[in-house]
């Protein structure tokens, strides 16, 4: 492949994704159909706890998120996985059809599990679009090219003085050490190592 940054430019959302018992940041999200129940497809990585949970749950929600979002909704459900900590204890959420949606979020969309297709890496689930909901119509929504662009100060990434640090430029991810290793994947993104930007 002579140059697969070309896929950056696929424009993208930034969503929380929610299931029963946890939920994840996703960027990959796609409306596949249209009318009045359109079918909406999110690619969901098999390390990610959320997979887990959403081949035992029948459905999801997402809930959109805006250019104002406060920054600690992403950390928590983009950079912690809910085997670890429960990401839902310093957020507000509401319920909808038993799931939970973000209060600091343009609107929501639930949908119920149809179908599912997985590589290696990742599963699809195709979900169709059985409720929804407009928080803030005003509001612009945060697109991923957004993110990209703006990560540094939303997340403030900081590193430890004196260490030679390695920043993913993907997600924010930071690798101490000298050198990154020759097959180093993003342990957060999974991006390889040309992804990484050097801090000293
Ligand atoms: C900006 C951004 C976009 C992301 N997009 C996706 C995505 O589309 N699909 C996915 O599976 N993970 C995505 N992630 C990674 C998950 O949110 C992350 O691995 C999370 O910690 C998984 O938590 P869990 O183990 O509780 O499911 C993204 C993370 C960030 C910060």
């Amino acid at each position: 492949m002579k140059n697969i940054n070309i896929t950056r430019k696929i424009s993208q959302g930034m969503y929380v994704l929610t299931t029963n018992g946890g939920g994840c940041i996703v960027d990959a999200v796609s409306q596949v159909s249209a009318g009045d129940n359109p079918l909406i497809a999110v690619s969901v990585m098999k390390k990610n706890y959320t997979n887990e949970l959403l081949k035992k749950n029948d459905k999801f929600a997402l809930s959109v998120i805006g250019k104002e979002v406060n920054p600690e909704i992403i950390k928590t459900f983009g950079f912690n996985s809910m085997r670890d900590i429960n990401k839902f204890e310093n957020t507000q959420v509401r319920e909808v059809d038993g799931l939970k949606v973000i209060n600091d979020s343009l609107g929501y969309m639930v949908c119920e599990i149809i179908d599912s297709i997985d590589n290696e890496t990742h599963t699809l689930f195709i979900g169709k679009l059985i409720e929804a909901d407009i928080f803030k119509e005003e509001k612009e929504e945060m697109t991923y090219a957004y993110y990209q662009e703006h990560k540094e100060e939303l997340l403030k990434v900081t590193t430890e003085k004196g260490k030679t640090a390695w920043v993913c430029i993907v997600c924010g991810y930071v690798y101490y050490g000298e050198e990154l290793p020759e097959d180093f994947k993003c342990p957060i993104c999974g991006v390889d190592r040309t992804n990484f930007k050097k801090k000293e």
